[in-house]
């Protein structure tokens, strides 16, 4: 897709109804991310996140998938320790998640354990740029590759990671034209969020192009819909419905027969 220049399409979903929404609407990828911390765990950051958050909803999503390819992030702290850990980490997302690939953030100084994760047979994603799980490190989430010195870092990453064997990078919040240059020099397919037009795909997290987040999206968010005002209203008609008594009719209800209705009870 990247030489025939058909722009490669990823989303987030971390359940099963999202991710048949996300696989029925042709998505080249489903991304299992650990944004699933602040997304719906509420989290100020994604450092929480753990191994068994990520397995458990990777396995609600495998159910849901029908063609998409399954990314399952890899969590702070969860490829940082031993190459015994690494990989036994990303074995578990593969096998007990049941995704297909791992991704994992950061460049050169991960190369190490990334080689190891290769080394067990299980693709990987690189991730460079803005990496939220060093939030603390870069003093909060800023844009990366401003200046010359960031910028060649970038780079650097970018290419040590395609050298490693990584079978796309997401390019997270850095300037449009340095995500051009590395789109240009790599010629393994980059992903963008926040990296402007010029990547070979692009990502966002679907409860932001939805619009089911209540706080003021970033920049580089388009919301694609309101589900939140959908949302509200059909909650409210619900409450309404439930208080004027005219929810539930009685077509809605069962009526008493001889042979008795199959119930599905929850
Ligand atoms: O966790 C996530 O959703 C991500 C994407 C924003 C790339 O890593
Ligand atoms: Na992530």
């Amino acid at each position: 897709m990247t030489s025939s220049r058909d722009k490669l399409t990823m989303l987030t979903a971390y359940d099963y109804w999202t991710s048949q929404l996300v696989d029925a609407a042709g998505t080249d990828m489903i991304l299992v991310g650990d944004s699933l911390g602040m997304v719906i765990q509420g989290k100020e950051n994604t450092l929480e996140v753990t191994v068994d958050d990520i397995v458990y909803h990777c396995r609600a999503v495998s159910r849901g998938r029908k063609r998409a390819l399954i990314v399952g992030d890899m969590p702070y702290l969860s490829y940082h320790i031993s190459p015994a850990e690494t990989v036994r980490n990303a074995g578990r997302i593969i096998r007990e998640g049941r995704a297909d690939a791992v991704k994992l953030e950061g460049g050169s100084k991960r190369i190490p354990m990334i080689q190891t994760i290769l080394d067990a047979e299980i693709p990987v994603m690189g991730h460079v740029g803005l990496t939220p799980q060093s939030v603390n490190a870069l003093g909060g989430f800023k844009v990366q590759g401003k200046n010359d010195e960031s910028r060649k870092r970038v780079v650097e990453d970018a290419l040590a990671l395609e050298d490693t064997g990584v079978f796309a990078i997401v390019l997270e919040c850095i300037p449009y034209d340095l995500a051009a240059e590395i789109t240009e020099r790599l010629s393994i397919p980059t992903i963008g969020i926040g990296a402007g037009p010029h990547c070979d795909g692009q990502v966002l997290v679907t409860h932001d192009l939805l619009g089911m987040s209540l706080g003021k999206p970033p920049k580089f968010v388009r919301q694609f819909a309101n589900f939140t005002e959908t949302g509200i209203d059909a909650v409210t008609a619900f409450n309404d419905a439930v208080r004027d008594g005219s929810f539930p009719s009685i077509g809605e209800s069962y009526k008493a027969s001889k042979k008795r209705h199959n119930l599905r009870l929850y």
